[in-house]
């Protein structure tokens, strides 16, 4: 049967890569790699870690990311027909090029439980094999980390979110940790009553880190972000919102 891992590769910093995934890339016969567009700071990590913990024979394959209708008449309809279009193209390269009694790998940035589609899109990839995942530093504990703090009170929950349901919904609690905002969700969250521990490219060499009440430092992100953005093309960041009378 034949062995697919799914590797968290952490956050940005090659030195975020667990000791149990390093040695698995070292056994991996093929790297299925997923060539999604924008993706350059992703692409980099994941060879250089192939680099220096890859075998001497692996073989590495690049499966070209399915092109989307970012625009459609059906949103549902044209998402669903786009995720049997990925499963059928990661399938077809499975069949093709990871024989019976060989390991085949897929690297994830940060881990693959949190804001990533790879372990949904194998449930629906018609090849039988044997899944392993292996857990990675995910961005929310690299930011927690970086500003060295926890992500909520004692005894408090915390909620994982993306920026456009904080635009659209408000906070999800005491304690909200935002990814994926392409909108500045913070600038929609009541600046008053509101702590921020932001970060961008964590664990890069472009890492950058504000903190303090909303209130004062709002504006600051906006023009770091937006500076960041002009300068390296692209921007990664996540942030922690505190309800100052949480706790
Ligand atoms: C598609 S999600 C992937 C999350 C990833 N699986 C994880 O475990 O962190 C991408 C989002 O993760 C966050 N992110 C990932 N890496 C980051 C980094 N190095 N610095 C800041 N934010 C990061 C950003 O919010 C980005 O929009």
């Amino acid at each position: 049967m034949r062995r697919l891992l799914v590797i968290g590769i952490g956050a940005g910093d090659p030195g975020h890569l667990t000791l149990q995934a390093a040695e698995a890339l070292g056994t991996v016969d093929v790297f299925f790699l997923i060539d999604k567009p924008n993706a350059a700071p992703l692409a980099a990590l994941r060879d250089e870690l192939i680099d220096r913990h890859g075998g001497p024979d692996h073989r590495v394959v690049h499966v070209a990311e399915v092109p989307r209708d970012r625009d459609p008449d059906d949103y549902g309809a044209a998402v669903a027909d786009w995720h049997a279009r990925r499963a059928q193209r990661l399938g077809a390269a499975l069949h093709d090029e990871l024989a019976d009694d060989q390991v085949g790998a897929i690297l994830v940035w940060g881990d693959p439980s949190l804001y990533d589609s790879t372990l949904r899109l194998l449930d629906a990839v018609d090849v039988a094999f044997d899944l392993e995942v292996l857990p990675g530093i995910t961005s929310v504990q690299a930011l927690a980390a970086r500003h060295r703090r926890p992500l909520h009170g004692v005894g408090e929950p915390v909620v994982l979110t993306t920026g456009r349901r904080v635009a659209d919904e408000g906070l999800g609690g005491p304690n909200t940790v935002v990814l994926l905002d392409g909108q500045q969700a913070f600038e929609t969250v009541d600046p008053a009553t509101t702590d921020i521990w932001w970060g961008a490219y964590l664990g890069t060499p472009d890492e950058v880190l504000v903190a303090g009440p909303l209130a004062e430092v709002a504006d600051e992100i906006a023009a770091t972000r937006a500076a960041a953005r002009e300068a390296n093309g692209w921007i990664m960041d996540v942030y922690l919102l505190r309800r100052r009378d949480a706790g």
